[in-house]
């Protein structure tokens, strides 16, 4: 199909109105067919649960064309799974991974024009969501649903691509109520609003977030997990917490630093005052891929990460490498991690 006349190399990470989306409803106690439509606004009542409370949670994959030129996503079993287990915590109906891979086929199939060409630097960027659209006013579930899953052309996430950037240790906490950080929650993202805006006027690009009961361990930032390289540049560490979402692109990242690299990986809970003694420090995830912090602030002073502002460290350009050549059809893939669309 022809591609859309669209400046690929100057995309940042925004939204653009493409020809269709998929939607299906669920009333009635089941899935009514689903299918595509032109119409990119929803109309819903008033009263429904998605505004009143908040009763929404939503995914973010992408969509690459590869060097052969095929349309491939990355892993999108792993989302389709994430949210179920988003729709089990907000009581919400779940939509089967089956369902779900398949509504990503119709709707890429029917946006082919707007896939990034191979070596454009950038993708298509997919965001599957459920939200109650029915009324109630009574705290409680909404009686229907909407499932629904819209695409859009994507360049990076942080602005100057994969320059370093300054992030702020914040003062607040990034999940909303207790036990719903590992769930993409749209609360969860309302609640982090606040903060993301304090860190954005100060001007840092993001907060790092500790845990909450004891602000002693680091979390993770509003849209990324971290990962660290230690100074002999040979291991990953990641975070591991109940409370920070379990980040796709971090849980394929510790596969390909060890089954790639030979690097060793550690998932473990990371203090904060043992940043410092790490060599690179990475904000990983679907939009962020990897993008390199070059420093972190705190009221008592600045970490400055010894790779320094000036460019991505050694380890996590590696990184980075592999998994986007992966992700585009340069470096073969582990079995299951690319499904090919057409
Ligand atoms: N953490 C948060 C809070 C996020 O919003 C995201 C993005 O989805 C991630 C981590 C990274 O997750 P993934 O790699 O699955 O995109
Ligand atoms: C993603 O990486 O897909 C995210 O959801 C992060 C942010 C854009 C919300």
């Amino acid at each position: 199909m022809q591609k859309k006349d669209i400046d690929w190399s100057k995309l940042g990470f925004g939204y653009m109105k493409t020809d269709w989306r998929y939607s299906r409803i669920w009333k009635d106690g089941s899935w009514q067919e689903g299918g595509l439509t032109d119409k990119a606004e929803v109309t819903i009542s008033e009263c429904a649960g998605a505004l009143q409370y908040a009763q929404t949670g939503f995914e973010g994959l992408k969509v690459y064309e590869t060097k052969k030129g095929e349309i491939v996503a990355f892993r999108p079993d792993l989302n389709a799974e994430r949210l179920q287990r988003t729709c089990d915590r907000l009581v919400m109906p779940k939509i089967s991974t089956g369902d779900f891979i398949d509504a990503l086929d119709q709707l890429v199939k029917a946006n082919l024009g707007y896939v990034p060409p191979y070596g454009s630097g950038a993708t298509l960027y997919i965001r599957p969501f459920i939200y109650g659209c029915g009324p109630v006013i009574g705290v409680a579930p909404s009686p229907s649903y909407e499932f629904r899953m819209f695409c859009t052309p994507v360049g990076p996430y942080f602005k100057g691509g994969v320059k370093p950037i300054r992030i702020m240790l914040s003062d607040y906490d990034r999940a909303a109520p207790h036990g719903t950080g590992d769930i993409k929650a749209g609360l969860n993202y309302a609640m982090s609003l606040y903060a993301g805006e304090a860190a954005h006027k100060a001007g840092f690009s993001e907060n790092m977030y500790l845990d909450a009961a004891t602000r002693t361990y680091v979390e993770e930032t509003g849209g990324a997990n971290f990962i660290f390289i230690t100074r002999d540049g040979r291991k990953v560490i990641t975070p591991k917490s109940p409370s920070i979402l379990p980040s796709i692109t971090r849980r394929s990242l510790m596969v390909v630093a060890r089954d790639y690299l030979g690097l060793e990986v550690e998932e473990r809970p990371v203090r904060f005052d043992e940043v410092s003694s790490f060599a690179e420090v990475g904000l990983c995830g679907t939009a962020a891929v990897i993008s390199p912090v070059g420093q972190i602030h705190t009221k008592d002073g600045d970490v400055d990460v010894p790779s320094g502002m000036q460019e991505m460290g050694p380890v996590l350009t590696r990184l980075r490498e592999t998994i986007t050549g992966i992700q585009m059809g340069e470096i073969e893939a582990p079995e299951g991690w690319i499904h090919r669309i057409c």
